[in-house]
């Protein structure tokens, strides 16, 4: 039987658990998915005995994503220009490691909004931590003009800019409304609009009709941007695809099998946050 895991310091409120859990019982797998805690000092103890505990590999969150990186032998372009790995696994004996949430990102708006990078002049991203990053790897992937990077703390943004060079600018969050102007999508990024967070209080009337409105948080499912976005009248794509398909990569490198991000799959997570949220 193949065992797989989910890491991270805490780790009781992860979902994969349950997203592997489902597709093992699709596909009738023999197998498991775990949740490990492992506090930040234990890390590279429990990564460098992984095999001898039977593990196929598995999946790495925060606070361990950057050590196991460190750990990890990793050939992923994503992974090595974002200095962080969700994902592991072995391979000739060799533990190696990826990064699946440039690929969840994009994999979610591709089903959910197909076409929407076809011609991406403007995008404008709000946030500039991990997530940020990630997903500014991605526009760029797909070709976006120009991005306006647009974040509470300037500095954070800046760095971002550098990183990725000139179709990244940097602003700070008071211009955050004219930036909207003529732009193509709008992702947020920040954990506002988070249940127990503020919200994400933005006068979406400066986008264009045509735009696409996207968020990572997916507790609520619906954020009030994503409310306000509905209500102009824009298209909207919510946070929870992209959970679940940055999740795919790993399951099909430990359990051998290619699964799909189903309304099942989809429907099963989203009663697991509503019970949540009571
Ligand atoms: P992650 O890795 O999930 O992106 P992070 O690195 O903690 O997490 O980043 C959180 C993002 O949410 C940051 O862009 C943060 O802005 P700062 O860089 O200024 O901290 C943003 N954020 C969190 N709370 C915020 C708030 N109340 N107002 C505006 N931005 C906020």
């Amino acid at each position: 039987m193949k065992r797989a895991f989910v890491v991270g310091y805490p780790i009781s409120h992860s979902r994969s658990p349950l997203i592997h859990g489902f597709w093992l019982k699709e596909l009738g797998i023999q197998g498991s998915y775990e949740r490990i805690a492992v506090e930040p000092a234990a890390f590279q103890a429990f990564a460098t005995t992984l095999a001898d505990r039977g593990f196929a590999g598995g999946n790495v969150t925060v606070p361990h994503k950057e050590a196991a990186f460190r750990l990890a032998s990793v050939d992923d372009p994503v992974a090595r220009d974002l200095e962080a790995v969700n994902t592991l696994w072995f391979e000739d004996g060799v533990l190696k490691g990826m990064n699946t949430d440039v690929a969840g990102f994009l994999a979610n708006l591709d089903q959910e909004a197909p076409g929407w990078s076809d011609n991406l002049r403007r995008a404008v991203v709000l946030g500039a931590g991990g997530a940020s990053r990630a997903i500014l790897y991605g526009l760029i992937q797909r070709g976006a003009a120009e991005i306006l990077l647009i974040n509470r703390t300037l500095e954070r943004a800046e760095a971002l800019a550098r990183h990725f060079g000139s179709k990244v600018k940097a602003l700070a969050w008071d211009q955050a409304e004219t930036a909207l102007e003529g732009a193509d999508l709008l992702v947020n990024t920040t954990s506002l609009g988070m249940k127990g967070q503020p919200p994400l209080d933005l006068d979406l009337s400066h986008l264009p009709k045509s735009a696409l409105v996207t968020d990572i948080v997916y507790v609520p499912l619906e954020t009030p941007l994503l409310a306000a976005a509905r209500r102009f009248g824009l298209a909207t794509v919510d946070g929870l695809g992209m959970l679940l398909h940055q999740a795919v990569p790993g399951f099909e490198r430990w359990f051998g099998a290619r699964p799909e991000v189903t309304p099942q799959l989809r429907a099963l997570v989203l009663a697991d946050i509503e019970a949540q949220a009571g």
